[in-house]
């Protein structure tokens, strides 16, 4: 029955190779682009058909351009950049490529010239050699280990990429571009730091010494058109049962927690799910870097904030919490919860605020519960561990597992309702699992969603609220 949800193939969110992206070095030519190769792919292009020269010459000016990048920053001022107008800018540079080119013995037409310049002129003002990443769909993560390494994530692979820094400096120098433009700064005594590109996605960086090896630095892509509740189906993340039961859940105002690993799709997913909110309904989000898109018309962002150099001006997730619940949501919504926040959290869903939801790091429902009484502990309560739990017991209804499996591809592993308490225990029923049978010869991971056989606890509250899922959707998948 789930066979249909088993497409490794079809998992791939988007087509490969975004025409922008740098082309593979072909046979014979060096992977660094020079001089030597420019001529080669000019060659090439003269001998090839209509078709073919069209791509020959993009991949031929996307060359040029790499070169002339590179020999930009050799030649401009790094340090007037910042004084420059952008008439100036685009002067210098528009001077330095037509001089490098014609050393090149590179004829362009004018059309050529100015796309090239344009190219320039962003990769000078924009994020240097991370800009063609940022560009590239296909690309989820950067991760960037020092000047001559760049990794980067595509469909749950990581993969060493051919890009790479002059050096050290000019890696500091695009770090320093992207913190300054949020009013940040980074250096020796204040060496990492959490941004927003402009774009939306997240970046993260920690300069030396406490990077030993160079500067470190991630970045979280933001997709634009986040996967929705039928791309995850359709990618295998999940099944359509687990869907309309989930549709089910946060219809009904169940609290829920998405919990995973790093970047394993709890974003994406608690993103997902909202989509089963109520229009009408008011719904205030809070993260330290906006990255839900909600699909409501009613709702309200919050982004804390870190403390500033001087270590003011610090806006807790706990301060946007406290003011959320004055601002009279329906819903409340945080885009990670791991820390003092956890006690206003939990008070926030047993007071009203059903409905609510949160992501924590943890690698099973029950390990997840672990990590709430821990955050507990943490904030500095003073309760006894029965009062802890069943506070959590009581606030917390739904516990959704997100994993990143060890073929990169990301699955729901396991849907875990929260039941009440036995004794000083917790007790709670899955739902829904990913089950596990091996592995294929390409190492991807052979496996079936199934439901348990256990009846869900809330099918009354679903029943009264006009959600009668058929029992087939809980009953265990038989395979062969
Ligand atoms: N089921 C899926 N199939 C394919 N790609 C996915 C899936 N779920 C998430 N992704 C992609 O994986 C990346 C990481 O997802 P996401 O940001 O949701 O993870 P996360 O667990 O919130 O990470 P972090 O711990 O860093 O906050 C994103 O680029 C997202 O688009
Ligand atoms: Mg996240």
């Amino acid at each position: 029955m789930f066979s249909k949800y088993k497409k490794p193939d079809t998992r791939t969110p988007v087509a490969k190779a975004a025409p922008k992206e740098a082309p593979k070095p072909k046979e014979g030519t060096a992977a660094a682009p020079a001089p030597a190769s420019l001529r080669k792919a000019s060659q090439v292009a003269a001998k090839a058909g209509p078709a073919d020269k069209e791509i020959k010459r993009k991949e031929r000016l996307f060359e040029i351009k790499v070169e002339l990048h590179k020999q930009l920053l050799d030649n401009l001022n790094l340090s007037a950049l910042e004084s420059a107008t952008e008439a100036e800018l685009r002067q210098e540079i528009s001077a330095i490529a037509l001089e490098s080119l014609a050393e090149m013995n590179v004829v362009l037409n004018r059309e050529e010239r100015q796309t090239l310049t344009q190219d320039l002129y962003d990769e000078v003002t924009g994020l240097g050699p991370l800009e063609p990443l940022l560009q590239d769909e296909t690309v989820n993560d950067i991760l960037v280990n020092g000047p001559q390494q760049i990794f980067v994530e595509r469909e749950g692979k990581l993969e060493l990429s051919d890009i790479t820094f002059k050096d050290e400096k000019h890696l500091l120098r695009i770090i320093d571009k992207i913190v300054s433009a949020v009013g940040r700064r980074v250096d020796e005594s204040n060496p990492y730091v959490d941004a927003r590109l402009k774009d939306g996605s997240r970046f993260n960086a920690m300069v030396p010494p406490v990077a030993v090896d160079g500067s470190l630095v991630s970045i979280r892509k933001f997709k634009k058109d986040k996967l929705g509740i039928d791309d995850l189906v359709d990618f295998g993340a999940f099944t359509e049962e687990m869907a309309a039961y989930l549709q089910a859940a946060v219809a009904t105002r169940l609290n829920v927690i998405v919990s995973g690993g790093t970047g394993s799709g709890k974003t994406t997913t608690l993103n997902a799910l909202s989509s089963f909110i109520d229009n009408n309904e008011r719904i205030l989000t809070i993260e330290d870097t906006a990255e839900l898109q909600l699909q409501q018309t009613h709702v309200g962002r919050m982004e804390s904030r870190p403390p500033n150099v001087e270590g003011k001006g610090e806006v807790s997730p706990r301060d946007c919490l406290k003011n959320a619940l004055r601002m009279r949501p329906d819903r409340i919504i945080v885009g990670e919860t791991r820390g003092e926040e956890v006690i206003d959290m939990l008070q926030a869903m047993n007071t009203g605020h059903d409905g609510s939801m949160t992501t924590i790091h943890a690698n099973s429902a029950r390990d997840g519960v672990s990590r709430l009484e821990n955050m507990i502990a943490m904030a500095g309560i003073e309760m006894p561990l029965k009062a802890v739990r069943s506070q959590i017991s009581s606030a917390v209804n739904l516990i959704v597992q997100a994993s990143r499996l060890q073929d990169g591809s990301r699955r729901m592993t396991s849907i875990t309702e929260i039941t009440g308490m036995e004794g000083d225990v917790i007790s709670m029923q899955e739902i829904f699992r990913f089950q596990r049978v091996g592995l294929t010869p390409e190492n991807k991971i052979i496996g079936h969603f199934t439901a348990t056989g256990v009846r869900s606890h809330f099918s009354e509250r679903f029943k009264m609220w006009g959600y009668d899922l058929p029992a087939s959707i809980f009953e265990p998948t038989k395979m062969g």
